[in-house]
C-alpha cells in the first residue's frame, strides 16, 4: 500500500511541474511619486522617509503623553522619528499575466504604510487600513492577458503613531497565479501538533493533524500531503486526504515516532508538500487521482504550547520562562523597510545575548520575521494593535478599530497560524479601554476570536492599569495576563487573579546610550543629562519602569512568573524618552543594543543571565579618561555570570566582592563603587564556586589614533549574489595596540565599488541628525556600522572607508556569489 501511494505521490508532482502555480515578488521595477509627477525607479520593500532630512517640523506633535503620566501638552519634537512620512505616496509597475492564462490571480501584501488602495488596470481591487497587516486580493476579475497596470496609493496621518512607522511599500508584495481556478487556499491551511507519550511500543510519538481548505472545489477533489523530514530526504509519509464531497477541505493525519521536535533550541522544520489533483483519474491505474493543478509546500514545526496553573508556561511539555523582547518594526538605518539579512542579524545577536522569545510591539510582524525565527530558533507573541476604540495619539488606529478589529485579529492569525516561532497572540498593548466593561468585552470577543482560529495558541495583552483591569474584570478575561511593568502589583495581582502565573509582557525600559557615562553615578528615574544622551552604566530608568535587576528578582523567586518581554531589544526610530521635548533626539534610548545594533553594556547584563551556554565577562566603562578624572572616584562594574570577582587597577587589588542578594544592585552585578581612575589598565579575575580563578578581562588606556579597525557581518562567509544581501561593517578608531578611542567622534567617508552599493550607516547616536543614506557619518564613541548590499552580479565589493582628519584610510573585501 505505502509503495503504491509513494508511486501516486510522484505521479501527481510530476505533472504538477508543468501547470505549478507562481509565486513572483514583486521587487524591482515600481515608479514611485509622492506627487504623481515626479515619478522614480525603486525596488520594494521601500520606505520613502528614511533618507530624511531628520527635521522636527516632520509630525511635530504638541501634546500630553497620558500614558507616561503627563497632564500638560508640551511639543514633542522627534516622537515619531523626525523624519518625512506624513503625506501621500503613489507606487506603479506593470505585470504580465501568460497568454491564454485561465487560473486565479492572487496579490499578497505583507504591509503598506498605510491605508493602501490598490488598482489593477484603473480598477479600484481593494484596500486595507491598518499599515501594519498583511491582507491578498483576488485579483483574478481585473486582469488581462499581457502587461497589466498595478497601482497603489498610500497614505500616512499626521499623530498617527507614538513612534516611527516608516512609509510607503515596505515589506514585499507577491503575485500568486494558479493554473486553475479551483485551489489551495494558503491561509486556509493549519497544523496542529500533538504529542503522544508511551504508544503500545514504549515510544513517545507525534501526531501532525493537517487540514486544507480548497476553494472552488466543486463536489470536491483529491489531495495529498507529504510530509519531509528535516534532514529533507530520510523519511517522507504520504497522506492520501480526498475530500468528501462538497467538504471544501482536506483533512491529513501524520503520526511520526521520534519526531524531531521544533525548540529554540533545535528548530527543526518540516517540509509540508500538499498537492490538490484535478481527480481525471484513469481508471486503468491504480490510485491515480489525475493531474496536480496546484501545490503549495510550506514549513512546519512539531512543537505543542499551553499555558497551565500548575506548569505554567510549556514548550513541548517543558515549562520554561520566556527570555524575551520587545521589538518595534524598524531596522535602524534601512527604516521600515524590511530586508531578510538584517532580520537574520538581528535574531542572531538576540539569540547570542541568550534571548529566547521576541514580542513584535506593537503591530502585527512581517512574514519574513516569522521566518527568520521558524528557522532561527525564537519564541515569538504576534502583537496587533497599540490602541482600540480610544486613542493614544489624535488620528491612531482608533478610527478604524471598529469597523476593522475583527477583520485585522483574522488576518494576523490566518496568515501566521503555522509559523511554529509564534507562541502567543497578543490583542493589544497597554489599552486605555482597560478598566471598563466595553473593555472586557471587547477583550473576550478578540480572544474569542483568536482562539476560533486558532486553538493551538493562549492569547494574552500588556496591561498596565493592574488595579483597574482587575476591577473591570478586564485581567481576569485573558488567558494569560500580561503586566507592563509594575513589579510592585505582581503579587496582589497573582493572588486576586488566580491564573496561578502571571508574564511581564513589557519589563524594565531601562534607558541607556552607548559609551557613554556621567560622574557621580546615581541611580535615578530622572537622569536627563546636557548631551541627550543617558549614562552607560545601567542605572537610569522612567518613573513608570525599572532596572533589569527588579525584574529579576521576580523571574527568579517566583514560579509563577512565566517570563518577560524587555523594553526593548533596540533601539528604535521616534519615542526619544526621557529626550521627548529635546531636540535633536529622534529615537530611543531603551535598546540593550543602540539604532546600529551595536551592544551597549546592558548587552552583557542580560546575557550574564540569559546565556547558560557560555560564560559573560565585561567591564565598564572603558578607561580612556581626561587628565581631570585622575584621582576621580570612577566606578567600575563587571557583568558575569561568575558569583565572586577581583579588580586590579594597574596590579593594585581593588578588593575581592561577591554578589549579594540583599542589594538591589549588587545581586547580579559586581560592583567596586570606589574605584579611582588612573591611566593604564584595569583587569578583572573571576571565581568559580570552588574559589578557583575562572577567567579575566582586561581593559587598556587607549593612546594615539593610529587606525580604523573594521569587523565585517554576513550570513555566511560571504554575500550573496542577489540584489538584497547585506553586510554590516562595524568601524573602530584605534590606537596603535587596537584599544578603541572611547570619545571619537571623527568625521568618516564611504566609498563602496565592484558588485555591490552602499545601503546606510548608523553610528547609534539618538541625537545625531546626519541622515542614514548619505556616505559619511561622524563616529559615536569610537563606533559606526556601514551597511552595504550586494548587486545581482556575483564578483567583490569594495568599501573604502575614510578619516580625512586623520589621513586614515580602510579598505574592506567582500566577496559576493
Ligand atoms: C510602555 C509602552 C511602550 C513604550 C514604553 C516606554 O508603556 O507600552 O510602547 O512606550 O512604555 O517605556
Amino acid at each position: 500500500m505505502r509503495k503504491k501511494l509513494l508511486f501516486f505521490s510522484l505521479l501527481c508532482s510530476l505533472t504538477g511541474i508543468a501547470q505549478s502555480r507562481q509565486e513572483l515578488l514583486l521587487q524591482d521595477d515600481w515608479q514611485f511619486s509622492r506627487d504623481k509627477k515626479n515619478w522614480q525607479t525603486v525596488s520594494v520593500p521601500h520606505d520613502w522617509a528614511i533618507s530624511g532630512p531628520f527635521d522636527k517640523k516632520w509630525d511635530l506633535q504638541t501634546v500630553a503623553i497620558t500614558q507616561n503620566g503627563e497632564t500638560q501638552a508640551t511639543e514633542k519634537s522627534g516622537r515619531s522619528g523626525a523624519l518625512p512620512w506624513i503625506g501621500e505616496g503613489y507606487y506603479k509597475r506593470t505585470f504580465n499575466i501568460p497568454t491564454g492564462f485561465k487560473g486565479a490571480a492572487e496579490l499578497v501584501f505583507d504591509g503598506a504604510m498605510a491605508q493602501p488602495t490598490v488598482s489593477i488596470n484603473g480598477q479600484n481591487a481593494g484596500f486595507w487600513a491598518y499599515g501594519y497587516n498583511t491582507f491578498r486580493i483576488d485579483i483574478t476579475p481585473y486582469i488581462k492577458e499581457g502587461d497589466n497596470l498595478l497601482e497603489v496609493s498610500l497614505k500616512n496621518q499626521e499623530e498617527s503613531s507614538r513612534w516611527y512607522p516608516g512609509a510607503g511599500i515596505y515589506r514585499p508584495v507577491t503575485l500568486i497565479l494558479t493554473p486553475q481556478q479551483a485551489r489551495i487556499d494558503d491561509w486556509g491551511i493549519t497544523t496542529r501538533t500533538e504529542l503522544h507519550a508511551q504508544r503500545k511500543n514504549g515510544k513517545d510519538y507525534t501526531k501532525l493533524v493537517v487540514e486544507v481548505p480548497i476553494i472552488n472545489a466543486g463536489q470536491g477533489l483529491p489531495v495529498t500531503m507529504e510530509l519531509i523530514s528535516p534532514d529533507n530526504k530520510s523519511k517522507k509519509w504520504v497522506s492520501p486526504a480526498p475530500m468528501k464531497k462538497g467538504a471544501g477541505k482536506a483533512v491529513g493525519t501524520f503520526i511520526i515516532p521520534d519526531a524531531l521536535l521544533w525548540t529554540p533550541e533545535t528548530p527543526n522544520l518540516y517540509k509540508l508538500r500538499i498537492t490538490l489533483c484535478d481527480g481525471n483519474s484513469d481508471p486503468n491505474v491504480y490510485d491515480d487521482f489525475g493531474k496536480a493543478i496546484d501545490q503549495k509546500t510550506i514549513k512546519v514545526g512539531l512543537r505543542s504550547v499551553r499555558v497551565s496553573k500548575e506548569k505554567g508556561f510549556q514548550l513541548n511539555g517543558e515549562t520554561r520562562k520566556l527570555k524575551g523582547v520587545c521589538l518595534h518594526h524598524d531596522l535602524g538605518p534601512l527604516g521600515a523597510a524590511v530586508n531578510k539579512a538584517a532580520l537574520i542579524r538581528q535574531i542572531k545577536i538576540l539569540k547570542e545575548m541568550g534571548c529566547d522569545a521576541i514580542r513584535t510591539a506593537h503591530n502585527m510582524p512581517s512574514q519574513w520575521q516569522m521566518d527568520v525565527c521558524d528557522s532561527l530558533g525564537m519564541m515569538v507573541m504576534a502583537e496587533s494593535f497599540d490602541m482600540w476604540i480610544y486613542p493614544k495619539c489624535k488620528n491612531g488606529y482608533a478610527q478604524f478599530f471598529k469597523e476593522w478589529a475583527d477583520k485585522d485579529i483574522t488576518n494576523l492569525v490566518k496568515a501566521n497560524r503555522n509559523h511554529p516561532s509564534i507562541v502567543m497572540w497578543s490583542i493589544g498593548n497597554e489599552i486605555p479601554e482597560q478598566g471598563s466593561e466595553e473593555g472586557r468585552q471587547i477583550a473576550i470577543r478578540l480572544q474569542g476570536l483568536c482562539h476560533s482560529l486558532d486553538p493551538t495558541r493562549p492569547v494574552t495583552q500588556g496591561m498596565d492599569r493592574v488595579d483597574n483591569a482587575m476591577n473591570s474584570g478586564f485581567a481576569q478575561a485573558m488567558e494569560v495576563p500580561g503586566l507592563n511593568y509594575r513589579l510592585h502589583r505582581y503579587q496582589a495581582a497573582y493572588d486576586r487573579l488566580q491564573h496561578g502565573f502571571l508574564l511581564g509582557s513589557e519589563t524594565a525600559s531601562t534607558v541607556s546610550s552607548r559609551g557613554t557615562y556621567y560622574f557621580p553615578v546615581t541611580p535615578t528615574d530622572r537622569g536627563i543629562h546636557p548631551d541627550g544622551q543617558c549614562s552607560g552604566y545601567d542605572v537610569e530608568w522612567c518613573s513608570w519602569s525599572n532596572l533589569p535587576d527588579d525584574d529579576w528578582v521576580w523571574q527568579d523567586d517566583k514560579d509563577w512568573v512565566i517570563g518577560e518581554f524587555v523594553w526593548t531589544g533596540f533601539d528604535y526610530l521616534g519615542e526619544p524618552t526621557p529626550y521627548d521635548e529635546y531636540w535633536p533626539s529622534r529615537s530611543s534610548y531603551f535598546g540593550i543594543c543602540d539604532l546600529a545594533g551595536l551592544p551597549k553594556d546592558r548587552y552583557y547584563l542580560y546575557r550574564s543571565k540569559w546565556n547558560k551556554k557560555e560564560h559573560t565577562i565585561h567591564l565598564l566603562p572603558h578607561w580612556t579618561w581626561g587628565k581631570d578624572r585622575i584621582g576621580q572616584v570612577t566606578p567600575v562594574y563587571c557583568y558575569t555570570d561568575y558569583d565572586e570577582a577581583e579588580l586590579f587597577v594597574n596590579g593594585k587589588s581593588q578588593g575581592r566582592i561577591k554578589k549579594n542578594p540583599k542589594e538591589r544592585l549588587d545581586r547580579y552585578r559586581l560592583r567596586w563603587n570606589e574605584v579611582k581612575y588612573e591611566p593604564g589598565e584595569v583587569k578583572v579575575v573571576v571565581y568559580d564556586a570552588n574559589g578557583n580563578a575562572a577567567g579575566e578581562q582586561v581593559i587598556k588606556t587607549a593612546g594615539k589614533p593610529a587606525a580604523l579597525k573594521t569587523e565585517v557581518w554576513t550570513q555566511t562567509s560571504n554575500l550573496k549574489a542577489d540584489g538584497n544581501d547585506l553586510a554590516y561593517v562595524t568601524v573602530n578608531l584605534v590606537d596603535k595596540n587596537g584599544t578603541l578611542i572611547p570619545d571619537a567622534t571623527d568625521q568618516l567617508t564611504f566609498e563602496v565599488s565592484g558588485a555591490g552599493t552602499f545601503r546606510g550607516v548608523c553610528n547609534g547616536d539618538a541625537t545625531s541628525v546626519e541622515v542614514f543614506t548619505q556616505p559619511t557619518m561622524k563616529l559615536f564613541a569610537g563606533q559606526l556600522v556601514v551597511v552595504v548590499q550586494a548587486s545581482n552580479k556575483k564578483g567583490q565589493l569594495t568599501l573604502i572607508i575614510k578619516d580625512n582628519q586623520r589621513k586614515l584610510t580602510q579598505k574592506v573585501l567582500i566577496p559576493v556569489n
